[in-house]
């Protein structure tokens, strides 16, 4: 799916960019052109950013109790 129209990026090349290290929406911006546009898709890069800490959280959480 299209996330950032202004750019023609997709919700995947946006979390394949935070996987592959893009911890900002500015390093997004620089490696996907979302978000370089209206900013309307912001808050999904955002959002991915987010997810993609709380699963290194959680997974980093799991580990330090076995
Ligand atoms: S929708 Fe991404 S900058 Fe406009």
């Amino acid at each position: 799916m299209i996330v950032c129209i202004c750019a023609n990026v997709s919700d995947r090349t946006i979390s394949e960019a935070v996987r592959s290290g893009c911890g900002s929406v500015d390093d997004i911006t620089m490696k996907t052109g979302a978000c370089s546009g209206c900013g309307q898709c912001r808050m999904h890069c955002q959002s991915e950013i987010d997810a993609h800490n709380t699963l290194i959280q959680v997974s980093e959480m799991s580990q330090q109790t076995v």
